[in-house]
Order: structure tokens, then sequence, then C-alpha cells
């Protein structure tokens, strides 16, 4: 059984995602979650450059733990480098922020014995299948979808159909969800664990999996269960309204596994936190700053958020709480930092490792994309 806390946070995303109605088919994961036998779990993170602490809390900290607990279950991780094209920068950029993913996963613990890793631009059949998807999708799910507004620096109400909005958003970056969902489904993934802001596309993924299903009257995809990390969302330091994202303007709000501990100690020191005193409480909405980091220590550390809470009773100030914190990441990013800059320092290793994945992901992914077509009458 996870802890209460552990329950009632599940209750909160569940309620929050499925709009009151409980879905069983979102779930958080449980620390050390036992996954049922024979389960697929797939996931993927973009190439843009260092992953960050979000990165790592949201998604490949569970990953990590998921694939070294549940020996029966098969693991694929890859690296989105297709949807990364939906921001255009110079060739050797990408080529260098994809070796930089790569040793990122590995750094963080991912074991590619245990995991295939790979390059979702090695694996075609990712591009295939998003056709096919595309063609059953309707605009207006896309349209519902709430990244591509933000990427496309919308706003949320916005909609594709009014005028200003269509010529500023590239058709890549509207359609990325289908990319995604096939991603997913290429696999015939059962769990995807991903952090929250991922939660919408994972709905979109369930329901063009039964689409596909009822539309050629088979039983097919399985339906995949978003396994949310139990750091759901960890915020920007400098503004605890957002996420942590490697795209903010404000640097200063993203702190990277490859930061060193200096960095890591100016960044903390200079969170934005408020100036209430002598109780610590979490509380995101009128304390957003200290809850973020309240959280942060909770993924850090795998303790439900009121334990943590509960033992910073001992700390004096806003000053000691990131002292602590800052303590907290250096310890946990110390020796990753260092065998990322190895491993960085060795590119033929790297591209055996995804020359590896890819040729086993191709295998599973070719003989899906075989039976979709024949399904569809392509054969
Ligand atoms: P990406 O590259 O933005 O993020 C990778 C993973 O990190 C999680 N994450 C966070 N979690 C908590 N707090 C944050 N601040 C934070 N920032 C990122 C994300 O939830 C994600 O789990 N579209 C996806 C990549 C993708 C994918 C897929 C994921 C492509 N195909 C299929 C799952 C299944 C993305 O851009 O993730």
């Amino acid at each position: 059984m996870p802890p209460r806390s552990a329950c009632s946070r599940l209750g909160a995303a569940v309620r929050y995602l499925s709009g009151k109605r409980s879905s069983p088919t979102v779930k958080e994961i449980g620390i050390y979650e036992t996954l049922p036998s024979n389960s697929r779990v797939f996931s993927m993170i973009q190439p843009t450059g260092r992953i960050h602490l979000g990165n790592y809390l949201g998604a490949v900290k569970s990953w990590r733990t998921l694939s070294s607990t549940n020996p029966e279950s098969e693991f694929i991780f890859g690296i989105a480098d297709l949807h990364a094209l939906t921001v255009q920068r110079p060739a050797q950029q990408l080529r260098d922020f994809r070796y930089q993913a790569i040793a990122s996963l590995l750094s963080s613990g991912l074991d590619a014995d245990k995991c295939i890793l790979y390059f979702q631009s090695a694996v075609p059949e990712h591009s295939e299948l998003n056709w096919y998807l595309t063609c059953i999708t309707s605009m207006g799910q896309l349209n519902r979808m709430a990244q591509w507004k933000s990427k496309a620096q919308q706003a949320q109400n916005s909609t594709i159909l009014d005028d200003a909005v269509v010529e500023a958003t590239k058709a890549g970056l509207f359609c990325y969800p289908a990319l995604q969902v096939a991603d997913i489904l290429i696999y015939k993934s059962t769990h995807v664990p991903v952090g929250d802001d991922q939660a919408q596309h994972l709905e979109l993924c369930r329901t063009i999996a039964r689409l596909f299903n009822s539309t050629y009257a088979v039983d097919f995809f399985p339906i995949p269960e978003t396994l949310l990390t139990p750091a759901k969302k960890i915020l920007s330091l400098k503004n605890p309204e957002k996420k942590m994202s490697k795209s903010d303007p404000v640097q200063a709000g993203c702190v990277y596994v490859t930061d060193t501990p200096d960095e890591i100690r100016r960044k903390i020191r200079k969170a934005t936190t408020d100036s209430v005193q002598g109780q610590w409480k979490f509380d995101p909405v009128q304390r957003p700053g200290v809850s973020n980091l309240i959280n942060i220590i909770s993924g850090l550390t795998d303790r439900a958020i009121g334990d943590v809470v509960a033992d910073l009773d001992g700390l004096k100030d806003h000053k000691a709480l990131k002292d602590h914190v800052a303590e907290l990441i250096i310890d946990e990013f110390d020796e990753k930092r260092q065998l990322y800059d190895d491993l960085l320092q060795n590119k033929d290793y790297l591209d055996s490792v995804c020359r590896k994945g890819s040729d086993h992901a191709r295998e599973i992914a070719s003989a899906n994309i075989q039976q979709v077509k024949h399904i569809i009458g392509l054969d």
C-alpha cells in the first residue's frame, strides 16, 4: 500500500486529470511500484541539451527505479529527436544535444542492459504509424491540447481557428501529440511514466488507441496506463508559477544534472520564496516557492510531503532550507555529473548503446507495423 499522503495525492491527480470522474488508467507511481509481469513500459525525453531537475524527478529517476525493480517487464526509453525538430536549430547543435541526452540518461543510472535506449529518428516506424494515426485524429482533438499553445506562445483559450494563431503555429507543433501517440503505440506499450505536463497527451493516446481499435474492429492496441511520478511538477526556481523548463529565458530558474556544486548553491540561494517566518507549510497556492523546494526534497529523498514538512521544524529560516536543498541536490548529482563528463568523451560507446537499442526497438516496431498495415489493408 502506498503511504496515505501518496494516496491522497493520487486522488487529487486522478480528479484533476479526469474532471471528477476517477480513471483507472492514471496512476501515481509508488516508489517501488510492482508492475504486472510482461508490462511494456515506454517513455521519451526531448534532446534539448542537458537534463534538468524537473526531467530527473518528473521522469528519469522513476524510469531508473521501475527498470531496476521489475525484472519481468520490458523498458523502452527513447530520445525524441523528431519532436525536437519543432524548434529549428543548427545541425551541429542538434547532434551535440542528442549525445548530451543519451549521456544524461546513462549517467542518471539507466542500465543499457535492462532498458532499450535509442533515438526516435533511427526507428522510421514511428513516423509511419504517425501518418496512419493522424488520419483518424480530428483537428478538434489536437486543438484542445494545451502544450502547443504554450510552445507557440498563444493564450490557453486560443484556437487554431484564429487567423493570427494559425499563421503563428507550425503544423508540426500542432500535430506533435499524434506523433507522441504513435511513439507509444508502435511498441504496444502498456505503461507510460511521465511528469504531469504530459498527462493530457497520454489521455489523447488512450482515446486514439480506442478509436483505432473500434474503427477497424480489432483489439490490437492496449490502452496504456499513465504512471505519474510522485514529484509530478517541479517549478521554476525564479518563477514558481511556471514549470522548470530548459526553454525558460531565466536560466537561473533551472538546475541541471550537470551543474557544478557552486552553480547549484548559487541557483538555490537565489530561488524565489516568501517572507513568512516561523512555520513550514506545503501550500502551493499561498507559498509556491517554499512548496516547490519541499516537493524537490520529497522527490530527492523518496519521502512523503508530510514527513518532509515535519522534518523541516529543525530549520530556522529560509537560508537554512535553501542550504539543505542545495546539499541534497549536490549529493544526488555529484557522481552523475562526473560520469556524464566521462561519457561525453566516449562517443563510440554512446553510439554503440544507441545502435544496440535501435536494432532492438526496430525489431518490435517493424513486426507491429506489419500487423497495422494488415489491419488497415495496406498489405
Ligand atoms: P520533455 O522532454 O519535455 O520532458 C521529459 C519528461 O520530463 C518531464 N518533465 C517534468 N516533470 C516534472 N517537472 C518538470 N518541470 C518537468 N519538465 C519535464 C515530462 O513530463 C516528461 O515525462 N513530449 C514529451 C516527450 C515525448 C514522450 C513521448 C513522452 C515524446 N514522445 C511518448 C512520453 C511518451 C516531452 O516533450 O517531454
